[in-house]
């Protein structure tokens, strides 16, 4: 049996993919967001990862001022902070400060690694798709870095946990892959 879903909950029908947490600003005065919302274009070269934010997020006013951000992965291990720099803004408080998470400068843009992460994509963006509460930004990736034990490719999640956004406070946590016998 099927149930009918409310059209406002209806995106929590397609999990959006790993939970990253993007840096703004520079290394001096950056901040962090907790980000779901974002999807990596079917393109090789350039790479392209389309980002939904709103516009009420200070990391919006931070990123349109260079146009430039990093998207950090987490693992399962970061969860605490990742939920908690997703509901408080950078405007008051210094949330690298607060949360213990450590910035490290980036190679080809000016905001931060974020340290503790497994992989970082260095971005900057090339396009941008008003709507009316979020813009689409479309971001070029400059430079990826990841952790070499944990991927190969691809993440392997007997090795590394990525968070996955279910709804509210609850998460998913990617433990392991299936293998296909189909053709490639
Ligand atoms: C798991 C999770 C996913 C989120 N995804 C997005 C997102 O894709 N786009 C967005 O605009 N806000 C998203 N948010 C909300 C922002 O992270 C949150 O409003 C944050 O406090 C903004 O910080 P800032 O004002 O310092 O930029 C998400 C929050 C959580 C907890």
């Amino acid at each position: 049996m099927k149930k009918e879903v409310e059209l406002r909950k209806a995106k929590w029908l397609v999990e959006p993919g790993c939970v990253v947490m993007v840096t703004s600003g520079t290394v001096d005065k950056a901040n962090v967001m907790t980000f779901s919302w974002q999807t990596p274009v079917n393109t090789a070269d350039p790479c392209l990862i389309v980002l939904a934010i709103s516009h009420v997020r200070y990391s919006y006013e931070l990123i349109r001022q260079n146009n430039e951000l990093v998207i950090n992965v987490p693992g399962e291990e970061l969860l605490e902070q990742v939920h908690w720099v997703g509901q408080v803004t950078g405007r008051n408080v210094d949330k690298f400060k607060a949360s213990g998470l450590t910035p490290v400068p980036a190679k080809v843009v000016a905001p931060p690694l974020i340290e503790e992460c497994a992989g970082h994509l260095e971005c900057r963006v090339k396009d941008v798709f008003g709507m009316e509460t979020h813009d689409l930004l479309v971001c070029e990736v400059v430079r990826a870095l990841a952790e070499a034990e944990s991927f190969d490719g691809m993440w392997i999640p007997e090795k590394f946990h990525t968070l996955h956004y279910l709804c509210g406070n609850r998460y998913g946590v990617m433990e392991r892959s299936v293998e296909a016998q189909g053709t490639t």
